[in-house]
């Protein structure tokens, strides 16, 4: 019996699928299809893949081509697979022509026509491409739309910005570049926001109330009351409302946090994040005062996410410490915020006029996980006991620091009408208490 491999994605599957299929069966008298699971898909960049790992296997076994359907999980597995297998024939498309002749050591490579004008890539293209403008004078919407580049059901469109001229040149190649929030609307079926905090609130509002879904870089409001009002039109609009915080996407992150869950470091009693920065290399240059971010809206909204995922937001006292450089703007060069629980405490220290070590710790009764710097590009933690034999280290590949799932996150959420799995409203609203008491001074020291 001739027994033939193939692999793919088989996403949307489509006639170029099948026709690839028909013929790697008729090499042989026995097809083994090799579907890829979503992390292997994640690793190698594809990101965008449509339908999860149990749509695309059914869809292959729908087709009745294959005799056997086996899950593509890591680098490598192919040769494990022609061994394991028996396999007398590898073959795929011939967009793959030459990349798997190192295989000829163990069976014979056949590259196949590939079935012209038609791709998975393509169909999800035509399927769905949200408009989406971006909002802000920070340089890292530069690398947000280089992210975007990632997700193909994503357009730009515009960008609004309080200095459009001093935009870098590839936000200024959008076809609509203005500073008239009003225009910019027009432009968009969803914004990214990024500008001053101390804008968020009336911008997030008009966008929603233009009918216009949101993803808010952290904190997405200045007050508890004003982040609950936005989650209220939001709701009743049918629109979807998210607050950006990177981290939260990194797949590192997640693990932790489920790790924590499962108790791997039994009840956790403190958690600690350092978060500082002494350059201002963020912002287009001759940045006023007033579109400048504070040290507390930075780099503590950003710090706030471990600790109210981990911890809850129901803390029974904080207190916040502040040294503030500017009574006008408000400007604290740095914060340290501590924070009581029942049974357990955090600090959050942040700093645009200080340096210190940006790590995260978290402390449990059986152990603790360490997250080296800077902790919120997270790709790599360590879970830490007192016999050090014990102890595990996990990497996991971080590609464009989380953005560019994030927008694919945000994307999913409005086609498939539900909430983004990772930001939950009330962590939103705790970390716009928090900012709601730096700015009245309740829970504050000033130094
Ligand atoms: N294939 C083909 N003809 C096409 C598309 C795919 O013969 N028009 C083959 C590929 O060469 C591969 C198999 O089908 O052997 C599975 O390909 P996959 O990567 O899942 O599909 P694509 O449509 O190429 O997906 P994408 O656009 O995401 O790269």
């Amino acid at each position: 019996m001739v027994k033939v491999i193939t692999y793919g994605t088989f996403d949307l599957l489509h006639k170029g699928h099948i026709r690839l299929l028909e013929r790697a069966k008729i090499l042989g008298d026995y097809l083994i299809v090799g579907v890829t699971s979503d992390d292997f898909d994640k690793a190698r960049g594809k990101l965008n893949v449509q339908q999860n790992l149990m749509e695309r296997i059914e869809a292959v076994r729908a087709t009745g081509i294959a005799d056997e359907i086996v899950v593509e999980e890591y680098e490598g597995q192919k040769i494990e697979d022609i061994q394991k297998y028996g396999v007398d024939i590898f073959t795929v498309g011939s967009d793959w022509c030459g990349k798997f002749d190192y295989l000829k050591d163990y069976c014979q490579v056949i590259y196949l026509p590939r079935t012209e004008g038609i791709s998975s890539s393509a169909l999800r293209t035509e399927k769905y491409q949200l408009q989406l403008g971006l909002v802000g004078e920070s340089i890292i919407l530069e690398k947000f739309l280089n992210e975007c580049k990632y997700v193909n059901s994503v357009k730009l469109t515009a960008v609004c910005s309080a200095y459009p001229a001093e935009l870098p040149e590839c936000l200024q190649e959008l076809p609509c570049v203005t500073s008239d929030y009003d225009v910019f609307l027009n432009h968009v079926e969803a914004v990214y926001i990024m500008s001053t905090p101390k804008l968020h609130y009336a911008q997030v509002k008009k966008a929603l109330l233009s009918g216009k879904h949101v993803l808010c870089e952290t904190p997405e409001a200045l007050t508890r009351l004003q982040c609950e009002e936005l989650h209220c039109i939001a709701k009743k609009n049918a629109l979807i409302l998210a607050e950006g915080n990177k981290t939260a996407y990194a797949t590192a992150y997640i693990r932790l946090i489920l790790m924590l869950k499962a108790g791997k470091i039994g009840d956790v009693i403190s958690v600690d994040a350092t978060s500082t920065s002494l350059s201002e290399k963020y912002f287009v240059k001759n940045i006023d005062d007033f579109n400048r971010w504070n040290s507390i809206e930075a780099w503590g909204a950003k710090s706030l996410l471990p600790v109210f995922h981990i911890l809850g937001s129901d803390y029974s006292s904080k207190q916040i410490i502040s040294h503030i450089t500017s009574d006008e703007s408000m400007f604290d060069s740095f914060t340290i915020i501590n924070f009581v629980y029942p049974h357990a405490v955090a600090t959050v220290k942040v700093g645009k006029g200080i340096k210190s070590e940006n790590e995260l710790i978290i402390v449990g009764t059986k152990g603790y996980i360490y997250v080296p710097a800077p902790w919120w590009k997270t790709d790599y933690f360590e879970i830490r006991y007192e016999n050090r034999n014990e102890n595990k280290r996990y990497f996991y590949q971080l590609d464009g620091e989380g953005i560019r799932y994030e927008v694919i996150a945000f994307v999913n959420a409005i086609k498939n009408k539900n909430k983004m799995a990772l930001t939950d409203e009330s962590i939103s609203q705790a970390i716009a208490e928090v900012m709601e008491d730096y700015y009245s001074g309740k829970d504050m020291v000033r130094i």
